[in-house]
Protein backbone atom coordinates (compact mmCIF):
# COMPACT_ATOMS: atom_id res chain seq x y z
CA UNK A 1 0.00 0.00 0.00
CA UNK A 2 3.01 2.16 1.28
CA UNK A 3 5.13 1.40 -1.90
CA UNK A 4 1.54 1.95 -4.60
CA UNK A 5 1.05 5.42 -2.88
CA UNK A 6 4.82 6.59 -2.92
CA UNK A 7 4.71 5.13 -6.45
CA UNK A 8 1.78 7.21 -7.33
CA UNK A 9 3.79 10.87 -6.01
CA UNK A 10 6.20 10.56 -7.88
CA UNK A 11 4.14 9.65 -11.25
CA UNK A 12 2.51 12.99 -10.44
CA UNK A 13 5.97 14.45 -9.79
CA UNK A 14 6.69 13.36 -13.07
CA UNK A 15 3.71 14.24 -14.58
CA UNK A 16 3.68 17.76 -13.69
CA UNK A 17 7.51 18.13 -14.50
CA UNK A 18 6.52 17.14 -17.79
CA UNK A 19 3.97 19.73 -18.51
CA UNK A 20 5.92 22.03 -17.15
CA UNK A 21 8.48 21.75 -19.62
CA UNK A 22 6.00 21.09 -22.90
CA UNK A 23 4.62 24.51 -21.88
CA UNK A 24 8.69 26.21 -21.21
CA UNK A 25 9.50 24.79 -24.76
CA UNK A 26 6.09 25.99 -26.21
CA UNK A 27 6.44 29.48 -24.64
CA UNK A 28 9.98 29.88 -26.51
CA UNK A 29 8.63 28.78 -29.82
CA UNK A 30 5.56 31.10 -29.53
CA UNK A 31 8.42 34.10 -28.54
CA UNK A 32 10.09 33.15 -31.58
CA UNK A 33 7.28 32.95 -33.92
CA UNK A 34 5.23 36.12 -32.52
CA UNK A 35 8.00 38.17 -32.65
CA UNK A 36 7.65 38.70 -36.61
CA UNK A 37 5.16 39.18 -38.64
CA UNK A 38 3.07 36.65 -41.51
CA UNK A 39 5.32 37.22 -44.00
CA UNK A 40 8.98 36.95 -42.43
CA UNK A 41 7.18 33.75 -41.15
CA UNK A 42 6.85 32.20 -44.27
CA UNK A 43 9.77 33.94 -45.67
CA UNK A 44 12.95 31.67 -46.17
CA UNK A 45 15.81 33.29 -44.38
CA UNK A 46 18.80 31.59 -45.30
CA UNK A 47 19.22 28.40 -47.97
CA UNK A 48 19.83 26.76 -45.27
CA UNK A 49 17.02 27.29 -42.91
CA UNK A 50 13.66 26.35 -43.09
CA UNK A 51 11.05 28.88 -42.77
CA UNK A 52 10.11 29.53 -39.28
CA UNK A 53 6.63 28.23 -39.68
CA UNK A 54 7.51 25.14 -40.88
CA UNK A 55 9.64 24.74 -37.72
CA UNK A 56 6.33 25.64 -35.42
CA UNK A 57 4.18 22.79 -37.40
CA UNK A 58 7.34 19.91 -37.87
CA UNK A 59 7.31 20.00 -34.28
CA UNK A 60 3.23 19.98 -33.63
CA UNK A 61 3.96 17.17 -36.01
CA UNK A 62 6.61 15.12 -34.54
CA UNK A 63 4.00 15.93 -31.05
CA UNK A 64 1.21 14.93 -32.72
CA UNK A 65 3.37 11.33 -34.37
CA UNK A 66 5.09 10.25 -31.16
CA UNK A 67 2.29 11.81 -28.21
CA UNK A 68 -1.29 11.50 -30.10
CA UNK A 69 -0.71 8.64 -32.08
CA UNK A 70 1.93 6.43 -30.68
CA UNK A 71 1.57 6.91 -26.83
CA UNK A 72 -2.03 8.27 -27.08
CA UNK A 73 -3.34 5.64 -29.57
CA UNK A 74 -5.52 8.38 -31.00
CA UNK A 75 -7.13 9.55 -33.82
CA UNK A 76 -4.90 11.89 -35.87
CA UNK A 77 -5.46 15.28 -35.76
CA UNK A 78 -4.24 15.77 -39.47
CA UNK A 79 -2.80 13.22 -41.58
CA UNK A 80 -2.28 14.74 -45.06
CA UNK A 81 0.95 16.89 -43.71
CA UNK A 82 3.06 14.41 -42.68
CA UNK A 83 5.11 14.54 -45.64
CA UNK A 84 5.33 17.99 -45.29
CA UNK A 85 6.96 18.23 -42.45
CA UNK A 86 8.96 15.27 -42.61
CA UNK A 87 12.70 16.76 -42.72
CA UNK A 88 14.04 13.71 -44.65
CA UNK A 89 11.65 14.31 -47.70
CA UNK A 90 11.65 17.78 -48.11
CA UNK A 91 15.53 19.45 -48.29
CA UNK A 92 15.41 22.67 -46.06
CA UNK A 93 15.87 24.82 -49.77
CA UNK A 94 12.66 23.15 -50.88
CA UNK A 95 10.89 23.91 -48.19
CA UNK A 96 9.18 27.56 -48.45
CA UNK A 97 7.50 26.49 -51.79
CA UNK A 98 5.71 23.65 -50.10
CA UNK A 99 1.99 24.16 -49.17
CA UNK A 100 2.95 24.17 -45.73
CA UNK A 101 0.44 25.50 -43.48
CA UNK A 102 0.16 28.99 -43.01
CA UNK A 103 1.28 31.17 -39.99
CA UNK A 104 -2.87 30.85 -38.53
CA UNK A 105 -3.28 27.45 -39.11
CA UNK A 106 0.25 26.41 -38.24
CA UNK A 107 -0.58 28.19 -34.72
CA UNK A 108 -3.86 26.55 -34.14
CA UNK A 109 -2.33 22.86 -35.02
CA UNK A 110 0.20 22.55 -32.64
CA UNK A 111 -2.80 24.11 -29.79
CA UNK A 112 -4.65 21.67 -30.82
CA UNK A 113 -2.25 18.81 -30.44
CA UNK A 114 -0.88 20.13 -27.50
CA UNK A 115 -4.17 20.25 -25.68
CA UNK A 116 -4.64 16.61 -26.46
CA UNK A 117 -1.45 15.44 -25.11
CA UNK A 118 -2.49 17.52 -22.11
CA UNK A 119 -5.24 15.48 -21.73
CA UNK A 120 -3.68 12.01 -22.32
CA UNK A 121 -0.65 13.13 -20.39
CA UNK A 122 -3.76 13.11 -17.43
CA UNK A 123 -3.97 9.84 -17.67
CA UNK A 124 -0.69 7.83 -18.40
CA UNK A 125 1.09 5.35 -16.86
CA UNK A 126 5.19 5.25 -16.92
CA UNK A 127 5.27 1.56 -16.83
CA UNK A 128 4.97 -0.80 -18.91
CA UNK A 129 6.25 0.37 -22.42
CA UNK A 130 10.24 1.53 -22.51
CA UNK A 131 8.85 4.41 -24.72
CA UNK A 132 6.97 5.97 -21.95
CA UNK A 133 8.97 4.48 -18.78
CA UNK A 134 10.99 7.86 -16.85
CA UNK A 135 8.25 9.82 -19.07
CA UNK A 136 11.25 9.26 -21.85
CA UNK A 137 8.64 9.86 -24.73
CA UNK A 138 7.51 13.30 -23.64
CA UNK A 139 10.83 14.25 -22.62
CA UNK A 140 12.54 13.36 -25.88
CA UNK A 141 9.40 15.99 -27.39
CA UNK A 142 10.06 18.63 -25.07
CA UNK A 143 14.01 18.52 -26.33
CA UNK A 144 12.83 18.33 -29.62
CA UNK A 145 10.65 21.36 -29.67
CA UNK A 146 13.66 23.23 -27.83
CA UNK A 147 16.37 21.70 -30.58
CA UNK A 148 13.81 23.74 -32.58
CA UNK A 149 13.83 26.91 -30.60
CA UNK A 150 17.26 26.94 -31.27
CA UNK A 151 16.88 26.49 -34.50
CA UNK A 152 14.55 29.07 -34.86
CA UNK A 153 17.27 31.46 -32.86
CA UNK A 154 19.81 30.23 -35.37
CA UNK A 155 17.57 31.67 -38.30
CA UNK A 156 17.00 34.91 -36.52
CA UNK A 157 20.38 35.47 -36.19
CA UNK A 158 20.50 34.96 -40.28
CA UNK A 159 17.63 37.34 -41.07
CA UNK A 160 17.76 40.89 -42.39
CA UNK A 161 16.52 44.17 -40.81
CA UNK A 162 15.54 45.83 -37.69
CA UNK A 163 15.61 43.98 -34.15
CA UNK A 164 12.55 41.90 -32.84
CA UNK A 165 14.78 39.96 -29.61
CA UNK A 166 15.83 41.48 -27.03
CA UNK A 167 17.21 40.30 -23.66
CA UNK A 168 19.74 41.43 -20.98
CA UNK A 169 23.29 41.43 -20.99
CA UNK A 170 25.51 37.92 -19.74
CA UNK A 171 26.87 38.61 -16.73
CA UNK A 172 30.25 39.97 -16.31
CA UNK A 173 33.29 38.18 -15.69
CA UNK A 174 33.70 37.59 -11.90
CA UNK A 175 36.93 35.50 -12.18
CA UNK A 176 39.73 35.53 -14.06
CA UNK A 177 40.18 32.45 -16.30
CA UNK A 178 42.89 31.45 -18.48
CA UNK A 179 45.47 29.31 -19.50
CA UNK A 180 45.59 25.24 -19.20
CA UNK A 181 44.69 22.44 -17.04
CA UNK A 182 45.67 18.98 -17.50
CA UNK A 183 43.91 15.55 -17.12
CA UNK A 184 45.67 13.05 -15.45
CA UNK A 185 45.63 9.81 -17.50
CA UNK A 186 43.15 7.56 -16.67
CA UNK A 187 40.16 5.81 -17.01
CA UNK A 188 36.49 7.73 -16.67
CA UNK A 189 32.85 6.37 -17.87
CA UNK A 190 31.66 8.73 -20.89
CA UNK A 191 28.17 8.61 -22.09
CA UNK A 192 25.12 7.26 -19.70
CA UNK A 193 22.79 4.22 -19.47
CA UNK A 194 20.57 5.75 -16.32
CA UNK A 195 20.10 9.35 -17.22
CA UNK A 196 16.01 9.07 -18.27
CA UNK A 197 15.94 11.74 -20.85
CA UNK A 198 19.15 11.20 -22.20
CA UNK A 199 19.05 10.58 -26.27
CA UNK A 200 19.76 7.18 -27.59
CA UNK A 201 23.51 8.52 -29.09
CA UNK A 202 24.67 9.01 -25.54
CA UNK A 203 24.29 5.70 -24.63
CA UNK A 204 25.45 3.21 -23.21
CA UNK A 205 27.86 4.09 -20.06
CA UNK A 206 31.32 2.73 -21.57
CA UNK A 207 34.80 2.96 -20.05
CA UNK A 208 37.31 5.20 -21.57
CA UNK A 209 40.68 5.08 -21.36
CA UNK A 210 42.63 8.52 -21.87
CA UNK A 211 46.52 9.43 -21.83
CA UNK A 212 47.40 12.72 -19.98
CA UNK A 213 45.73 15.64 -22.03
CA UNK A 214 45.46 19.42 -21.38
CA UNK A 215 43.10 21.54 -22.29
CA UNK A 216 41.76 25.05 -22.22
CA UNK A 217 40.48 26.62 -18.72
CA UNK A 218 38.08 28.27 -21.43
CA UNK A 219 36.80 28.88 -24.89
CA UNK A 220 38.70 30.69 -27.63
CA UNK A 221 38.03 34.17 -27.34
CA UNK A 222 37.34 37.30 -29.85
CA UNK A 223 40.39 38.57 -28.74
CA UNK A 224 42.19 35.54 -29.21
CA UNK A 225 40.39 34.65 -32.75
CA UNK A 226 40.89 38.48 -33.63
CA UNK A 227 44.89 38.19 -33.61
CA UNK A 228 45.10 35.03 -35.73
CA UNK A 229 42.85 36.64 -38.16
CA UNK A 230 44.76 40.38 -37.70
CA UNK A 231 48.00 37.63 -38.32
CA UNK A 232 47.00 36.59 -41.52
CA UNK A 233 45.26 33.03 -40.63
CA UNK A 234 43.28 33.43 -43.21
CA UNK A 235 45.65 33.51 -46.05
CA UNK A 236 48.23 30.74 -45.04
CA UNK A 237 47.18 27.24 -45.97
CA UNK A 238 49.99 25.59 -43.71
CA UNK A 239 47.20 26.49 -40.41
CA UNK A 240 44.10 24.17 -42.64
CA UNK A 241 43.70 20.81 -43.40
CA UNK A 242 43.28 20.27 -47.07
CA UNK A 243 39.50 20.16 -47.48
CA UNK A 244 39.37 22.78 -44.86
CA UNK A 245 41.42 25.11 -47.74
CA UNK A 246 39.50 24.35 -50.10
CA UNK A 247 36.38 25.32 -48.43
CA UNK A 248 37.78 28.68 -47.33
CA UNK A 249 39.15 29.74 -50.80
CA UNK A 250 35.63 28.15 -52.54
CA UNK A 251 33.39 30.11 -49.73
CA UNK A 252 35.90 33.06 -49.70
CA UNK A 253 35.66 32.92 -45.99
CA UNK A 254 38.03 36.03 -44.25
CA UNK A 255 36.69 35.82 -40.46
CA UNK A 256 33.50 34.38 -38.37
CA UNK A 257 30.34 34.83 -39.46
CA UNK A 258 28.74 37.98 -38.85
CA UNK A 259 31.50 39.61 -38.46
CA UNK A 260 32.01 43.02 -40.23
CA UNK A 261 34.84 45.40 -40.90
CA UNK A 262 34.54 48.52 -38.27
CA UNK A 263 37.07 50.74 -39.35
CA UNK A 264 40.35 48.88 -38.24
CA UNK A 265 39.02 46.89 -36.19
CA UNK A 266 36.20 44.38 -36.47
CA UNK A 267 32.54 44.36 -34.99
CA UNK A 268 29.58 42.05 -35.25
CA UNK A 269 26.19 41.83 -36.14
CA UNK A 270 23.43 40.09 -33.17
CA UNK A 271 20.03 39.80 -33.77
CA UNK A 272 20.06 42.36 -36.59
CA UNK A 273 22.18 44.90 -33.60
CA UNK A 274 25.68 46.00 -34.80
CA UNK A 275 28.41 46.39 -32.37
CA UNK A 276 32.30 46.06 -31.65
CA UNK A 277 33.78 43.14 -30.70
CA UNK A 278 33.58 42.20 -27.15
CA UNK A 279 37.12 41.08 -26.29
CA UNK A 280 36.84 38.32 -23.88
CA UNK A 281 32.82 37.10 -25.02
CA UNK A 282 33.63 33.91 -26.94
CA UNK A 283 34.52 33.67 -29.93
CA UNK A 284 30.80 31.97 -31.89
CA UNK A 285 29.74 31.39 -35.48
CA UNK A 286 33.04 29.94 -36.52
CA UNK A 287 33.04 26.41 -38.57
CA UNK A 288 34.83 23.51 -37.67
CA UNK A 289 37.48 24.38 -40.64
CA UNK A 290 38.19 27.30 -38.74
CA UNK A 291 38.06 26.41 -35.29
CA UNK A 292 40.59 23.60 -36.63
CA UNK A 293 42.71 26.26 -38.50
CA UNK A 294 43.01 28.61 -35.31
CA UNK A 295 44.17 25.41 -33.10
CA UNK A 296 47.29 24.55 -35.72
CA UNK A 297 48.03 28.53 -35.23
CA UNK A 298 48.16 28.60 -31.60
CA UNK A 299 50.56 25.56 -31.84
CA UNK A 300 47.36 23.46 -30.35
CA UNK A 301 44.43 20.98 -31.65
CA UNK A 302 40.70 20.73 -30.90
CA UNK A 303 40.13 18.07 -28.28
CA UNK A 304 38.15 15.31 -28.99
CA UNK A 305 34.95 14.16 -27.92
CA UNK A 306 36.26 11.95 -25.14
CA UNK A 307 38.75 14.41 -23.73
CA UNK A 308 35.96 17.36 -23.61
CA UNK A 309 33.55 15.17 -21.83
CA UNK A 310 36.24 14.06 -19.39
CA UNK A 311 37.38 17.35 -18.76
CA UNK A 312 33.41 18.25 -18.12
CA UNK A 313 32.02 15.42 -15.98
CA UNK A 314 34.90 13.56 -14.21
CA UNK A 315 35.36 13.86 -10.55
CA UNK A 316 38.71 12.83 -9.36
CA UNK A 317 37.76 12.51 -5.88
CA UNK A 318 35.18 9.88 -6.61
CA UNK A 319 36.65 9.00 -10.17
CA UNK A 320 33.12 9.02 -10.82
CA UNK A 321 31.57 10.84 -14.13
CA UNK A 322 28.30 14.08 -12.81
CA UNK A 323 26.07 14.79 -14.77
CA UNK A 324 27.40 18.49 -15.47
CA UNK A 325 30.76 20.34 -14.85
CA UNK A 326 29.47 21.07 -10.93
CA UNK A 327 27.38 18.10 -10.48
CA UNK A 328 24.56 16.12 -10.50
CA UNK A 329 22.50 19.22 -9.97
CA UNK A 330 20.04 21.01 -12.69
CA UNK A 331 21.59 24.07 -14.11
CA UNK A 332 20.59 27.33 -12.49
CA UNK A 333 21.51 30.76 -14.11
CA UNK A 334 25.03 30.87 -11.76
CA UNK A 335 25.88 27.80 -13.52
CA UNK A 336 25.87 28.33 -17.12
CA UNK A 337 24.20 30.63 -19.51
CA UNK A 338 21.74 28.16 -21.47
CA UNK A 339 18.28 28.76 -22.03
CA UNK A 340 18.06 31.97 -24.24
CA UNK A 341 18.21 34.54 -21.13
CA UNK A 342 20.96 35.74 -22.90
CA UNK A 343 21.32 36.88 -26.53
CA UNK A 344 25.00 36.53 -26.13
CA UNK A 345 27.93 34.24 -24.85
CA UNK A 346 28.83 35.70 -21.47
CA UNK A 347 32.44 36.58 -21.05
CA UNK A 348 35.39 34.06 -19.95
CA UNK A 349 35.11 34.39 -16.19
CA UNK A 350 31.02 34.63 -15.75
CA UNK A 351 30.06 31.30 -14.01
CA UNK A 352 32.64 30.73 -11.64
CA UNK A 353 30.32 28.49 -10.07
CA UNK A 354 30.33 25.96 -13.30
CA UNK A 355 33.63 24.88 -13.38
CA UNK A 356 34.43 21.19 -13.51
CA UNK A 357 36.69 19.90 -10.60
CA UNK A 358 39.60 20.02 -12.64
CA UNK A 359 38.71 23.89 -13.15
CA UNK A 360 37.72 23.58 -16.72
CA UNK A 361 35.05 26.70 -17.17
CA UNK A 362 32.43 27.56 -19.10
CA UNK A 363 32.00 23.79 -21.04
CA UNK A 364 28.52 24.68 -20.48
CA UNK A 365 26.40 26.87 -22.23
CA UNK A 366 27.79 30.11 -23.97
CA UNK A 367 28.95 28.51 -27.49
CA UNK A 368 28.89 24.53 -28.69
CA UNK A 369 31.99 23.72 -29.11
CA UNK A 370 33.24 21.58 -31.81
CA UNK A 371 35.55 18.37 -31.31
CA UNK A 372 37.79 17.27 -33.64
CA UNK A 373 35.78 13.76 -33.44
CA UNK A 374 33.13 12.13 -36.18
CA UNK A 375 29.75 11.24 -35.20
CA UNK A 376 29.70 7.78 -34.45
CA UNK A 377 27.74 5.06 -31.66
CA UNK A 378 29.10 4.16 -28.79
CA UNK A 379 30.14 0.67 -28.52
CA UNK A 380 27.24 -1.02 -27.85
CA UNK A 381 24.68 1.60 -29.68
CA UNK A 382 20.85 0.70 -30.32
CA UNK A 383 18.56 3.07 -32.08
CA UNK A 384 15.90 4.46 -30.11
CA UNK A 385 13.04 4.89 -30.90
CA UNK A 386 14.29 6.01 -34.41
CA UNK A 387 17.06 5.69 -36.83
CA UNK A 388 16.30 8.74 -37.72
CA UNK A 389 17.17 11.08 -34.96
CA UNK A 390 21.27 10.08 -34.84
CA UNK A 391 22.17 6.88 -36.34
CA UNK A 392 21.44 7.54 -40.24
CA UNK A 393 23.90 10.80 -39.43
CA UNK A 394 26.89 8.21 -38.37
CA UNK A 395 29.72 8.32 -40.25
CA UNK A 396 32.46 10.45 -41.34
CA UNK A 397 30.81 12.91 -42.89
CA UNK A 398 29.43 15.33 -39.10
CA UNK A 399 31.84 16.95 -36.34
CA UNK A 400 30.48 16.32 -32.86
CA UNK A 401 29.74 19.83 -30.83
CA UNK A 402 29.49 19.99 -26.98
CA UNK A 403 28.12 21.66 -24.38
CA UNK A 404 25.14 23.76 -25.66
CA UNK A 405 24.88 27.35 -26.15
CA UNK A 406 23.18 30.75 -25.02
CA UNK A 407 19.90 29.56 -26.95
CA UNK A 408 19.97 25.00 -25.89
CA UNK A 409 17.87 25.52 -23.06
CA UNK A 410 18.77 22.88 -20.29
CA UNK A 411 16.41 20.20 -21.18
CA UNK A 412 18.24 19.47 -23.91
CA UNK A 413 21.81 20.23 -22.29
CA UNK A 414 24.28 17.72 -20.24
CA UNK A 415 27.59 16.82 -19.96
CA UNK A 416 26.64 13.91 -22.39
CA UNK A 417 24.53 15.34 -25.07
CA UNK A 418 25.86 15.63 -28.31
CA UNK A 419 25.15 17.56 -30.99
CA UNK A 420 26.70 17.09 -34.46
CA UNK A 421 27.01 19.00 -37.94
CA UNK A 422 28.86 19.36 -41.22
CA UNK A 423 32.35 21.19 -41.01
CA UNK A 424 31.59 23.66 -43.09
CA UNK A 425 28.72 25.04 -40.83
CA UNK A 426 28.33 28.23 -39.07
CA UNK A 427 25.12 29.47 -38.74
CA UNK A 428 24.94 27.54 -35.41
CA UNK A 429 25.95 29.10 -32.04
CA UNK A 430 28.94 27.63 -32.35
CA UNK A 431 32.49 28.01 -30.67
CA UNK A 432 35.61 25.87 -29.54
CA UNK A 433 38.58 25.62 -27.43
CA UNK A 434 42.02 23.79 -27.85
CA UNK A 435 43.82 21.24 -26.63
CA UNK A 436 46.77 19.55 -26.89
CA UNK A 437 49.13 15.99 -25.69
CA UNK A 438 50.66 16.61 -22.24
CA UNK A 439 54.39 16.69 -22.41
CA UNK A 440 55.69 13.95 -20.16
CA UNK A 441 57.03 16.47 -17.50
CA UNK A 442 53.44 17.97 -17.59
CA UNK A 443 51.80 14.55 -17.19
CA UNK A 444 54.31 13.80 -14.44
CA UNK A 445 54.08 16.89 -12.40
CA UNK A 446 50.25 16.45 -12.87
CA UNK A 447 50.23 20.10 -14.20
CA UNK A 448 50.15 21.98 -17.23
CA UNK A 449 53.16 24.47 -17.42
CA UNK A 450 52.17 27.87 -18.56
CA UNK A 451 54.00 29.60 -21.12
CA UNK A 452 56.22 27.31 -23.11
C1 LIG B 1 20.81 17.32 -32.93
C2 LIG B 1 20.65 19.61 -33.54
C3 LIG B 1 21.66 18.04 -35.04
O1 LIG B 1 18.52 20.04 -35.57
O2 LIG B 1 19.27 18.58 -36.97
C4 LIG B 1 15.75 18.25 -34.68
C5 LIG B 1 18.09 17.93 -33.75
N1 LIG B 1 16.58 16.27 -34.87
N2 LIG B 1 14.85 17.48 -35.29
C6 LIG B 1 18.97 18.93 -35.83
C7 LIG B 1 16.82 17.50 -34.42
C8 LIG B 1 15.35 16.27 -35.43
C9 LIG B 1 19.25 17.93 -34.71
N3 LIG B 1 20.56 18.22 -34.05
FE1 LIG C 1 12.99 18.07 -36.00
Amino acid sequence: MIESRARTDSAERLRSRIAAELTRARDRSRLLTDAVDDDDLVRQHSPIMSPLVWDLAHVGNQEELWLVRDVGGREPVRCDIDDLYDAFRHPRRERPSLPLLGPGEARSYVATVRAKVLDLLDGIRFDGRRLVADGFVFGMIAQHEQQHAETMLATHQLRAGPPVLAAPPPPPAAVRVGGEVLVPAGPFEMGTSTDPWALDNERPAHRVELPAYVIDAAPVTNAAYREFVTDGGYADPRWWSAEGWRHRRAAGLVAPMHWRRDGADWGCLRFGRFGPLVPDEPVVHVSYYEAEAYAAWAGKRLPTEAEWEKAARWDPATGRSRRYPWGDGEPTPEHANLGQRHLAPAPVGAYPAGASPLGVHQLIGDVWEWTSSTFRGYPGFAAFPYREYSEVFFGTEYRVLRGGSFGTDPVACRGTFRNWDLPIRRQIFSGFRCARDARPEEAAAGRAEPGR
